[in-house]
């Protein structure tokens, strides 16, 4: 049974005040024992505020990006054992925003996917097609290629300490979410070319959804059975409304 997990992405918002209020609510509306896995990713400055706060919580801390190196004279990089340092467990890798704006390739997410877990991180890799690609109808073959440049790197059996989040580019920040057959459609995908590896492994790895999933939404996402729970940006920035989606599907 794989259990849901939901993590909030915060992408370049919030201050210390804001990481100490919202993880505050978040762990009080959520209680002790929350059925489902909840995680929050605050940017790199604010990971220690996040680690004190959610100590005692069930809460988890994760980061949005990390270097590919271990150490050494990387201005303004950050390493994955500092990561870990500061309490994160796991690290988002490949998200659209990286690869789209940052330049960053199928080679080099697939750098940091086995950057992170060398570091002892697990990673959320990210994939997904555009609006563009969507529409010229080679959804598939993208996200096969993100997926497989991974697989390639690293191997199947490194899925065993990994998530995936399939987020359609056209759907983050747009409020267009997915429909739960879209987004069933391409989780099954996803699930299929990693079951043509490992079948165990398949079936335990947790693909959640990404784009545009509010409170209103999450409960129908969540049910569709390859979605494993749901990576979270806008709405994760509210405390009552994301740990209302934390509860969904749980
Ligand atoms: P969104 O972002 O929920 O604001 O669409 C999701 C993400 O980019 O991870």
């Amino acid at each position: 049974m794989r259990k849901t997990l939901v993590a909030g992405n915060w992408k370049m918002h919030g201050s210390r005040q804001q990481t100490a209020e919202l993880i505050g609510g978040l762990a009080e509306a959520l209680g002790d024992d929350p059925a489902n896995e909840v995680a929050v990713c605050p940017p790199f400055v604010y990971l220690l505020d996040a680690a004190r706060a959610v100590e005692g919580t069930p809460i988890r801390l994760g980061a949005q990006n990390l270097a590919v190196e271990e150490s050494g004279a990387y201005t303004g990089e950050v390493a994955g054992s500092m990561l870990r340092d500061v309490g994160c467990y796991y690290v988002i890798v490949g998200h659209s925003e990286r690869r789209s704006l940052y330049g960053e390739t199928d080679e080099l997410v697939a750098e940091k996917y086995r950057a992170a877990q060398r570091d002892g991180l697990v990673p959320i890799l990210c994939v997904g097609e555009s609006l563009e690609e969507r529409e010229s109808g080679v959804t598939s073959e993208v996200v096969e290629r993100q997926l497989r440049a991974v697989l390639t790197a690293a191997g199947i059996d490194s899925f065993a300490a990994a998530v995936v989040a399939y987020e359609p580019v056209w759907a983050i920040g747009t409020g267009r979410t997915a429909s739960p057959e879209q987004a069933q459609e391409v989780h099954a995908l996803i699930r299929g070319i990693l079951a043509s590896e490992s079948a165990t492994i398949a079936n335990s790895i947790r693909i959640l959804y990404g784009g545009s999933v509010k409170a209103s939404n999450a409960g129908d996402l969540f049910s569709m059975p390859d979605v494993d729970g749901g990576l979270v940006g806008g709405a994760s920035l509210e405390a009552e409304g994301f740990a209302e989606i934390c509860r969904a599907g749980g």
